[in-house]
């Protein structure tokens, strides 16, 4: 199929495996991110490691989704298709009950084949297994979500754990899914309503130690057009905030302090995309809301602090995925 080989032959090259000397791909996805990052011009949020990162990348301003939710989002990261071809056509698992097509290959899929180490770290919820398998998998379907996607030393961990039991020279393709910063009020209420007190030190709450708990007036917050602005919704925005500041803590974890192997560089492609649900909002695609990606990548310090102008519909318009300009 023309259009999931282009769109993974992007992702391949930026594995590498088109060249003499094999690399690896660590891609990190927030769950329900929104543009609360400094790098997308939030002048109310502090995230610094997620903007240096943006600093070394290439930044799209254009990269969309057709359907801008969870699982469906998800799967056309995976796989390069649109939801009408991968058959995610809503969320997987529970009630819903939606799943990809039996005969997709997806991109954990083709990696194996060639010979790449797969991991997961994180939120799946896509599938089936058959379709979206993993070498090395620690998600909500083996363990509690809150420790692998939101507990950013638990996760440091993990990824030190993938990294020690990697073959020297073999490529790895590690997917490090946060699930920071979903809402959780509807599931855990105790840590209020984007999980923001969870791992705080607070009485009951536990703590993450690699986590320095950033607070936000809700009078600071930066409301969106399209979201009444509200006493509610700012108190919203101001605990979203907070999460989103313990995964941009969790982005230097993962990386800077992670000692590699030997005979490793730390020249790894890398990847930052959001599933791209704004908060409260649900399936909305407003330019501003729901459906832009907004995806950084670039391994080549030639593209390093250009703004992405490319149309990138992830799964769309034929599957182009054009990383490099
Ligand atoms: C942020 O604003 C600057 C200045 O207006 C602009 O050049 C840049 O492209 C904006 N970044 C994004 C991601 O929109
Ligand atoms: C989850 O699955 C992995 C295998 O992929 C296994 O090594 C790990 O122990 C499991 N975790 C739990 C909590 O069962
Ligand atoms: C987070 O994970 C670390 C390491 O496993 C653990 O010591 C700590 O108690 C966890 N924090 C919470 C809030 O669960």
């Amino acid at each position: 199929m023309p259009s999931l080989w282009s769109a993974c032959c992007a992702l391949l090259l930026s594995l590498g495996l088109c060249r003499a000397r094999p690399r690896s791909a660590l891609l990190i996805l927030a769950d329900d991110g929104g543009f609360e990052i400094g790098a997308y011009n939030n002048s109310a949020i502090v995230t610094p490691h997620l903007d240096a990162l943006a600093r070394r990348s290439l930044v799209f301003r254009n990269a969309f989704t057709s359907v801008s939710s969870c699982s469906p989002s998800r799967a056309s990261l995976l796989t390069g298709l649109p939801q009408h071809q991968n058959g995610m056509y809503g969320l997987h698992q529970d009630l819903h009950h939606f799943s990809s097509f039996d005969k997709v290959r997806s991109l954990p899929l083709l990696l194996r084949q060639a010979g790449v180490r797969t991991g997961i770290i994180g939120k799946k919820h896509v599938g089936p297994e058959a379709v979206f398998p993993f070498d090395f998998a620690y998600t909500e379907e083996n363990g509690s979500v809150l420790q692998v996607g939101r507990n950013i030393t638990r996760m440091k961990l993990l990824v030190r754990k993938f990294l020690q039991t990697q073959d020297e020279g073999r490529p790895f393709f590690l997917y490090v899914a946060f699930h920071d910063p979903h809402r959780c009020g509807h599931s855990q209420p105790q840590y209020g309503a984007f999980c923001e007190k969870f791992g705080n030190g607070e009485s009951g709450m536990g703590r993450i130690p690699d986590w320095t708990p950033q607070t936000y007036d809700p009078q600071d917050v930066l409301v969106p057009y399209f979201v009444p602005d509200t006493p509610a919704a700012r108190a919203d925005l101001a605990a979203q905030y907070t999460t989103i500041g313990r995964m941009d803590q969790g982005g230097r974890v993962l990386g800077a302090q992670q000692p590699l192997p030997r005979g490793w560089r730390r020249d790894l492609g890398l990847g930052l995309c959001r599933d791209p649900a704004a908060p409260g909002l649900g399936p909305l695609c407003a330019p501003e809301a729901g459906c832009r990606l907004g995806t950084c990548s670039q391994p080549q310090e030639l593209a390093w602090g250009s703004p992405g102008e490319a149309y990138a519909e992830l799964g769309g318009g034929g599957g182009q995925f054009p990383l490099w300009p």
